[in-house]
This record gives structure tokens, C-alpha cells and sequence, in this order.
């Protein structure tokens, strides 16, 4: 599936100069999703996880994230070059998802979080999740604006910054971005299915 120049870009033009590739991740790929991890940026990680974590922790979360959340991995080639999440379950209220996203540190500001966004919308959609809830640093300037750009309206809780995305609202956003074009939700990996019973704690 590719989703080259998806949607068109307000400013700056945006460049996926390669095929950008979807798909939901599976246990089988942590490796990947790690080695993504750990190729972002001091800050860009930094901002992923609200601090410093150890590898031990990554390895769980990931390893969590990857049974139980909704995984949706963006491809440049056989390189992971984003990945957004969205759990659910555990204190996360039903019908409500926790998204987060990453976008490798070189592939930032190119739309990379839009698509993600949208891919998420749809997998939300298709699983009755009706909310997707965005947490992070009150000082990410970038997750604040691509949440906004799908209608959450961003609150500050201590040093966080919260908001909520109504998934039908989004849609009907991204919608109207791609001016009538669909968008795929990303296939499921064959004996992966994502879990819909995802905790964050
Ligand atoms: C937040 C993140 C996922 C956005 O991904 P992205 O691919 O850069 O997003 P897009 O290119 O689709 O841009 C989305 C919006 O962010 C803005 N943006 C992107 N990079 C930015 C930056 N460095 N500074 C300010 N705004 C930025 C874009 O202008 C766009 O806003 P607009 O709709 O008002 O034009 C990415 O920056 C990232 O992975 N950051 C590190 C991890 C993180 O902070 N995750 C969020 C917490 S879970």
C-alpha cells in the first residue's frame, strides 16, 4: 500500500520523497520498534516518554505495546520511520483510546504524524473507539498542533498538556483534507491481530 503525497499540506510543502508503507505492528516486530526508538534524538525521545527511561523499561513497554495497544508502524523501505499507538483498557476508560506517537528524528516535519494520525482515526473507527486521548509535555509544540489539526482542544494539566480527539470529528477533517480521497487503514499482519486490552500502567 503506498501513501505517497496522501494528503495535501498547508505549509511548508511537505517532501515523503519515498513510499511511505503502513501496516499494524506485532510482537514480531520489536526489534524494529526499538531500534526506531533508539534512533530518535535526545529531545525527540526525551518528548516520546515525558523523560528518560531505561532499556529495561523500553524493552516492556514495548513488548506491552506490541501484545496488547494498537500498533500502526510507517515504513520508508524496511526502515520504521514512525509509529503511533493506542491503548486501551486497564484505568483508560472504555470507548477511549491513549495514543503516542513517534517520527524518526530525520523524518520530522514532513507529514509523517498526519498520516500516522489519520491511519489511527480509522483503526480507532473500526474497533469502536470513540476518543482518542493525547498526552504530552505542555512545551511539544509539534504534538500539540498535529492533535489540533484534528480538533483537540489542548489543556494544560501540570506540566502536561491533555487533549481529546472525537474520532468522527477527525475523520470528517481528514476527510476533508484529502478532499474526497480515501485513505486505507494499514493491513494486519497474518496471525498478528491487534488486542484491544491495552494498559499504560
Ligand atoms: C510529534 C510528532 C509525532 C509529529 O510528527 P511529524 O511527522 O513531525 O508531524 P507532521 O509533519 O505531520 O506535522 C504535524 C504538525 O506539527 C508541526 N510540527 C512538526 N514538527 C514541528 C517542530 N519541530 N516544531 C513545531 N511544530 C512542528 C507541523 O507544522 C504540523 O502543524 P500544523 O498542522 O499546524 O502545520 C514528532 O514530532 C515526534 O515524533 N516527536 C518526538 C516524539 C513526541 O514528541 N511524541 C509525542 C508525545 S507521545
Amino acid at each position: 500500500m503506498l501513501l505517497k503525497f496522501l494528503f495535501k499540506p498547508r505549509e511548508p510543502q511537505f517532501a515523503l520523497g519515498e513510499d511511505i508503507r503502513l501496516r499494524y505492528l506485532g510482537p514480531s516486530d520489536a526489534t524494529a520498534f526499538r531500534d526506531h526508538i533508539h534512533e530518535l534524538h535526545f529531545e525527540d525521545f526525551r518528548d516520546r516518554f515525558n523523560g528518560l527511561v531505561s532499556d529495561y523499561w523500553l524493552d516492556k513497554y514495548i513488548a506491552r505495546s506490541l501484545n496488547e495497544a494498537i500498533v500502526i508502524g510507517a515504513f520508508a523501505g524496511d526502515h520504521l520511520v514512525g509509529v503511533g499507538e493506542l491503548h486501551t483498557g486497564g484505568r483508560i476508560e472504555p470507548g477511549q483510546g491513549e495514543s503516542a506517537f513517534s517520527v524518526a528524528s530525520d523524518w520530522r516535519h514532513k507529514g509523517l504524524g498526519t498520516i500516522l494520525l489519520k491511519a489511527m482515526l480509522r483503526a480507532a473507527s473500526d474497533n469502536d473507539i470513540s476518543t482518542i486521548i493525547v498526552m504530552t509535555g505542555s512545551q511539544n509544540h509539534a504534538m500539540k498542533a498535529l492533535a489540533r489539526r484534528f480538533g483537540a482542544r489542548m489543556q494544560f494539566a501540570g506540566d502536561q498538556s491533555v487533549g481529546r480527539i472525537n474520532v468522527a470529528d477527525g475523520l470528517r477533517l481528514a476527510a476533508r483534507r484529502l478532499k474526497d480521497r480515501n485513505f486505507p487503514a494499514p493491513p494486519v499482519p497474518i496471525g498478528e491481530p491487534p488486542a484491544l486490552s491495552a494498559s499504560l500502567t
